[in-house]
């Protein structure tokens, strides 16, 4: 299908520019599948301003071209510039194969994808299960069509935060409580730490903070819990070995409970290279900003200042050095993107965090490109995800309640599968259960738009009917059944026959996967991939309720056979595409 929008495409620009000139005419003009035609072209609407044509004139002169591809059966111009065009079947059925086939748009080049990325001695909130899910769907899209990725767990292991927590350790830890559930209790002994500093404020009558503040300076009147937690901060930066024991112990355990999410998640990475990767790197990164005049000094601190002639928008300055020396987390985001650049020259970084981190991520890209950093940078932002009440049980947003959450769904899943056929052996019920279960929730941050505020309900996430993982899973498990019935009967896949009205319509819908697929590289909008498979399994629906499959007459059987294989694989392929698989019954 690519190659034929191409060749359409081109030869449209072609006429264009033999009868206007080439001066603002795009070598290839758009042409692409539509509701109203196999493909259609809104190319003349487009241009008509610039070239100060009519429309329809311009339509007019790349019709020609058009209707002298072999591929077109017939082309018209519609409404007000519109050129819809419809395919030969033979066409159509001829380029089957195709449906299989990606380009390779990614072919040589490197995509740095950053993503999941959660914080050490906390547990992984409700965005970082989104980050990655999303982030894990994007990489496997991103080698589908070529790229090379490197996909990097940017973990949150370095900073403030351990200074606290080195403090809470030594004077409010339960051994107990930690050995049964350590981040759990790393928690416990922060929060404890937050309250206790919080009082020892009020006592001295200074003013109550938020958790941003940690990075200002010190107050006059400080709290003795905050300057015992300067304090340990100052040694574990100087390379004290307890304290250092301490923080690698803290790594360790809140990782090993990250690797539990991604193990059930099937989730994984190439490198995780956490903040305190870069820790040596950031003193040389702040003196060269500053040499290269592009940081400056402001109050004994260094910021970066953005203008909109220079940045292209004004944005607040961003801090990449306290007064009192410390570095913060974009200071160690800058190294990264230099680091990056320097080990795998990527043509892009993709960055997959929540939407408060949006000004961050301008600001930083900004600095990026005054220090020369040539990828495309990408910040891959998410809505938040609202929950229903009780849709946890324990803990607001933690691992163990996503684990719970994933429980939860595996048991309803195995209700819905139940449902569907009561006389499936245990184990097998089991399986389908953590297949539907998982694929329900992931399905479910992946349909939607990212950037909209999506709320998730069991009912939703896990409907049989509707754009949803088990309609298409169960779509994928229908087709196998009726191949499995097929084959008792001996019968093969064999070459396409003339099509019927709604077998044309579904190798079409087929040959638009390759589209879907680079669309979402392109866009990092994983929700195109699932419209597109559910209007594929619609497609499917329609052909399989009207056309007779295991009682055709055998070359017509053999056909449809092959069609209902190349349905199965594009479900099969897409769902794995966005980390999700399938059973073969359900
Ligand atoms: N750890 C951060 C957080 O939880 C996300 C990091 C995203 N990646 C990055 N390069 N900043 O908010």
């Amino acid at each position: 299908m690519h190659a034929l929008l191409e060749e359409l495409g081109t030869a449209a620009s072609a006429a264009l520019v033999n009868t206007f000139g080439a001066e603002g005419i795009p070598a290839v003009l758009v042409f692409e599948p539509s509701p109203r035609a196999d493909v259609q072209c809104t190319a003349a609407m487009q241009l008509a301003r610039a070239l100060r044509k009519a429309p329809r004139d311009l339509a007019a002169v790349i019709l020609p071209t058009v209707l002298a591809h072999p591929a077109v059966a017939q082309a018209e111009l519609a409404g007000a510039g519109f050129i819809n065009v419809t395919l030969h079947s033979e066409w159509i059925a001829a380029h089957l194969d195709d449906a299989l086939v990606h380009r390779p748009i990614g072919a040589g080049q490197t995509v740095v994808l950053d993503y999941s990325s959660p914080n050490v001695a906390k547990p992984m909130h409700i965005g970082h299960i989104r980050s990655t899910i999303l982030g894990e769907a994007m990489k496997r899209v991103l080698r589908a069509v070529g790229y090379t990725v490197v996909a990097d767990n940017h973990l949150g292991d370095w900073g403030t935060q351990f200074g606290k927590l080195i403090v809470a350790w030594h004077r409010y830890l339960d051994a107990d409580a930690y050995a049964r559930d350590p981040v759990g209790e790393l928690l416990r002994i922060y929060v404890k730490y937050s309250e206790e500093e919080k009082v020892q404020r009020a006592a001295l009558g200074a003013p109550a903070k938020s958790e941003e503040d940690d990075d200002a300076p010190l107050p006059a009147q400080a709290p003795e819990l905050l300057l015992a937690a300067r304090a340990e901060l100052v040694k574990l930066q100087a390379g004290d070995p307890a304290n250092v024991a301490l923080w690698r112990q803290f790594v360790d355990v809140s990782m090993a409970e990250f690797d539990r999410v991604y193990a059930r998640l099937g989730v994984s990475f190439d490198e995780v290279l956490g903040e305190s990767f870069y820790n040596d790197l950031l003193a040389g990164t702040v003196d060269d900003l500053l040499a290269r005049g592009i940081a400056e000094h402001s109050q004994g601190a260094v910021i970066v200042t953005f203008t909109r002639e220079r940045d292209g928008e004004a944005l607040p300055p961003m801090l990449v050095r306290k007064a009192d020396g410390g570095f913060l987390y974009g200071t160690s985001d800058i190294a990264a993107m230099r680091y990056r650049t320097g080990r795998w020259s990527p043509a892009r970084i993709l960055i997959v965090t929540d939407e408060r981190q949006q000004l961050h991520f301008r600001q930083l890209f900004a600095v990026a490109r005054r220090l020369g950093v040539p990828a495309k940078l990408e910040h891959v932002w998410f809505g938040l995800m609202r929950l229903p009440e009780g849709t946890f049980s324990t803990r607001d947003g933690n691992v163990i309640s996503l684990e719970s959450l994933l429980d939860e769904a595996e048991k309803r899943a195995a209700d819905v599968a139940r449902s569907l056929n009561a006389d499936l052996p245990e184990a097998e019920l089991t399986a389908v259960a953590r297949v539907v279960g998982l694929g329900a929730v992931k399905y479910n941050d992946l349909s939607k738009d990212r950037q909209t505020l999506i709320t998730f309900t069991w009912d939703k996430a896990l409907a049989l009917q509707g754009n949803t993982a088990p309609y298409l899973q169960y779509a994928y498990a229908r087709i196998r059944s009726i191949q499995r019935k097929v084959a008792e009967l001996g019968a093969t896949p064999g070459p396409l026959v003339a099509l019927e009205p709604t077998e044309r319509a579904l190798v079409l819908a087929l040959l638009k996967f390759p589209l879907a697929v680079e669309e979402v590289a392109l866009s990092a909008r994983p929700h195109a991939l699932c419209d597109y498979l559910f209007a594929l399994a619609g497609e499917f629906s329609s052909f399989y309720n009207e056309l007779p499959v295991k009682d055709a007459e055998p070359a017509v059987r053999a056909a449809r056979l092959t069609l209902c294989d190349r349905v199965a694989t594009v479900l099969r392929q897409g769902l794995d595409l966005l980390g999700i698989e399938v059973v073969e019954r359900m």
